[in-house]
């Protein structure tokens, strides 16, 4: 199964994601794990996005590509994918539909997890407080949220006008917005205890 998993900073992705990735047996392909795994390693790639995502900005479209196409060509992707902050404008969904047309496996789902604006900034202050993430401060959060606004919010009607797109309620317990992702892609939630 092939998924991309919109939605604003804090609305959830990372975290459904991983759970979504041990139900279905799905790789979870995060666009910002991969670009905070480049500036841990110091890589010339990961010097050059640092700035820019402590900056709350978007990094350049031809670099995120590049990481995309490679991370999806692995082993765990070959059974499918969840997309987790790919794509966050609409050239870059532009160049996922060409990707996966030439790779020959397009997308089965596209899901958007909606939580207003005030809890999302509840959220990522607690993350702030618990890991310190560099972009967590509330000025860069405002900033994440207004480019969120700007070039992503344009991608949800991008897949909207295609009829692909599900809305999926993100605000409950980890477990509630799991079992509505799960019924949204037709699945139902199993799990222990
Ligand atoms: P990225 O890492 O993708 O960050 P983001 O989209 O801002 O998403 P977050 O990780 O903040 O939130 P999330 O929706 O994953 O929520 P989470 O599950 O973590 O991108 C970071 C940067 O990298 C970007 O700003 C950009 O610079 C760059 N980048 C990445 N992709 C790019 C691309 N394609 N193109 C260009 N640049 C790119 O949850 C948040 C918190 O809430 C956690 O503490 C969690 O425990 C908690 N939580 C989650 N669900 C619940 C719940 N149901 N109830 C209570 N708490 C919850």
């Amino acid at each position: 199964m092939r998924i991309v998993l919109l939605g604003a900073p804090g609305s959830g992705k990372g975290t459904q994601a991983a759970r979504l990735r041990e139900a279905l047996g799905v790789a979870h392909v995060s666009t910002g794990d991969l670009l905070r795994a480049q500036v841990a390693a110091g890589t010339e790639l990961g010097r050059a996005a640092k700035a820019v995502m402590e900056a709350g900005q978007l990094v350049s479209d031809e670099i995120v590509l590049g990481m995309l196409e490679a991370r999806l060509g692995e082993p765990d992707a070959a059974a499918g994918f969840i997309l987790d902050g790919y794509p966050r404008n609409v050239a870059q969904a532009r160049a996922l539909d060409a990707l996966l047309a030439r790779l020959g496996r397009p997308l089965d789902h596209v899901i958007q997890l909606d939580v207003d604006e005030a809890l999302l900034f509840d959220r990522l202050a607690g993350r702030a407080a618990a890991e310190g993430r560099r972009d967590d401060n509330p000025e860069t959060v405002r900033q994440r949220l207004r480019v969120y606004a700007e070039q992503t919010a344009p991608v949800i009607d991008f897949y909207a006008a295609r009829g692909a797109l599900k809305r999926v309620d993100g605000v409950g317990t980890i477990d509630e917005v799991l079992d509505r992702i799960m019924a949204a892609l037709g699945k139902t939630a199993v799990r222990a205890g």
